[in-house]
């Protein structure tokens, strides 16, 4: 079958449906590439390049459609108005077209092409499951977004991310606050972190907490006993009083942070309103807050789509067309998704589609199916993210950093032992009680000295030397009630040199641990 790449027309898309190195691999699969010319010049790609990797080129948007049996682009088809090539029109029966589609907003484009008899995949409609996720042109232009929107919050904030000690003084970090831990909000967790920052991020989800840690930044919490997972790995829209604490603890934030970038969605609603004006006034002048989700209104209220103004010294960047300014990357990265459905449609590489309806996936992103509107489809079977089980006390709404504590789970081991001891003590006999006390001293002492020793400094080396001093000390006490002068003196003499490997391992262990930790 032969495929045809259109031109974008949409004012400032850069993109294109496939890079040279796709096309490449769309030969592969069997099919013939045309590609309209000039199609790929805004990404950095010129027509030789295509011709290079197998494709051919057609001069005009109305001859590549008409010799082409399917039509990928990147935006969904435009009627003409706006730029003049009316490219619905020019679509007719029996071709397929792939393409973002936005379904659940252009049902008026749906009935259109069904109309016309043209099988629609909407790229967009991926469902979000492990299986599909190579498709999902939705989270590789998040990512790039997540990206872009660190590099456009650098471009406009007057610092450095990273902290410096320099000879003309030290440069703190910069701070920043990622709401919202999706696709675009850990790659904009991994771009800050990479380039210096000092990142925290929030998001309704609380099972995204590890991700967020694993990618160098904290995680904030609410005590808040709602859960925000729902259906397909997606968020639910949470109640307005799990909202208001949100926004208390941005408000605490925003007085510290230098830069917020907001991706907070649920799919199908308008973005959350999470940072209302005056908390967005509260960050320190030369502050930069860059919101994803300006598309669906913003949640920054002082947010204005695809426009960078700034008010009291704070820059908001409401850009929405973050991945076309990675045209390059863009265009691969959805190439790359757009040859992989290609690869499932055509699994025995003879260049002929098979849109297969009892797969999942398939019909999923089939939003019209010959002449029949095969939107929406039905609910996902499976969840992209595994449910975490709902906590069972509901404690005050005040916002907290997680923290661990190990002093209390320390304090109740102390008097289980104790008991233990007080217990056996009550019932054995004399002799027994000393050789007892001696083994479980050993044991709360070795445990204490070789767990203690932090994770990343666990070498064998470290925790013999402990162990060993460990058991010096339980030696030198068992000592210390001789009646010789002499073994009292050198028990005391051993408790002390020993205590000093202990307790000065232990702290220059954390005092090398704190060089490689960033200031607050
Ligand atoms: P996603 O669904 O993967 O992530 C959204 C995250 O927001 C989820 O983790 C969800 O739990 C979280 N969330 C929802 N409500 C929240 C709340 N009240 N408080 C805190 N977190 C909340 O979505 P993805 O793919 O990461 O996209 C994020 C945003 O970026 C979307 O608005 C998308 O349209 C936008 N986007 C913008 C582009 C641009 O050029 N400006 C390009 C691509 C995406």
């Amino acid at each position: 079958m032969i495929i045809g790449i259109l031109k974008e027309q949409s004012d400032g898309e850069k993109r294109v449906a496939l890079a040279p190195t796709s096309v490449h691999a769309a030969c592969e699969l069997g099919f013939k590439v045309q590609i309209e010319r000039n199609a790929g010049v805004h990404a950095g790609f010129s027509n030789e390049d295509y011709i290079d990797c197998g494709a051919s080129i057609v001069n005009t948007a109305e001859e590549l459609v008409n010799s082409s049996e399917i039509v990928i682009k990147i935006r969904a088809p435009h009627d003409g108005r706006i730029t003049g090539t009316d490219e619905q029109n020019l679509l007719k029966s029996g071709q397929t077209l792939i393409s973002l589609i936005a379904p659940g907003q252009n049902s008026d484009l749906l009935s259109t092409l069904a109309n016309k008899g043209v099988t629609v995949l909407a790229m967009d409609a991926v469902p979000r499951i492990s299986r599909a996720q190579k498709l999902d042109t939705l989270s590789s232009m998040a990512n790039v977004a997540g990206y872009r929107a660190v590099v456009e919050a650098a471009n406009h904030f007057g610092r450095f991310f990273t902290g410096q000690v320099t000879a003309a003084g030290k440069v703190p970090p910069a701070k920043v606050l990622v709401i919202g831990a999706g696709v675009a909000g850990l790659a904009a967790i991994g771009a800050a972190s990479a380039m210096g920052a000092q990142v925290r991020a929030f998001d309704t989800r609380p099972e995204v907490k590890e991700q967020v840690e694993s990618m160098g930044a904290e995680f904030l919490m609410l005590e808040f006993s709602e859960e925000g997972s729902g259906e397909g790995g997606y968020a639910k829209t949470m109640s307005e009083e799990f909202i208001a604490a949100e926004m208390t603890l941005f408000a605490e934030q925003a007085r510290e942070v230098d830069i917020i970038i907001t991706t907070a969605l649920i799919p199908g609603k308008p973005a959350p309103k999470l940072i209302l004006a005056d908390t967005a006034r509260l960050m320190k002048t030369g502050s930069v807050i860059v919101d994803l989700a300006a598309e669906q209104g913003g949640n920054c209220e002082l947010t204005r789509p695809n426009e960078i103004v700034t008010d009291e010294g704070l820059t908001i960047i409401g850009l929405t067309d973050l991945p076309s300014r990675m045209a390059a990357q863009s265009s691969t990265l959805f190439g790359n998704n757009v040859v992989h459905l290609l690869s499932d449609l055509s699994p025995n590489k003879d260049g002929k589609l098979n849109i297969d309806m009892d797969d999942e996936v398939i019909r999923g992103m089939t939003v019209v199916n010959g002449h029949d509107v095969t939107w929406p489809p039905p609910a996902p079977r499976l969840s992209a993210v595994p449910a975490v089980p709902t906590p069972e006390s509901s404690p005050p709404v005040t916002p907290v950093l997680a923290k661990k504590s190990s002093a209390f789970g320390t304090l109740v081991s102390l008097v289980i032992v104790v008991a233990a001891i007080l217990g056996v003590g009550a019932v054995a006999p004399a002799s027994f009680m000393g050789h007892f006390t001696v083994f479980v001293l050993a044991i709360f002492v070795g445990w204490q000295v070789i767990w203690n020793v932090t994770p990343a400094l666990h070498t064998p080396l470290m925790s013999v030397t402990n162990a060993i001093s460990g058991i010096i000390v339980i030696g030198a006490l068992v000592q210390m009630g001789s009646s010789s002068a002499t073994v009292i003196a050198l028990s005391m003499v051993a408790l002390f040199v020993a205590s000093i490997n202990i307790f000065g391992g232990f702290w220059v262990t954390q005092r090398m641990l704190r060089m490689f930790r960033k200031e607050q």
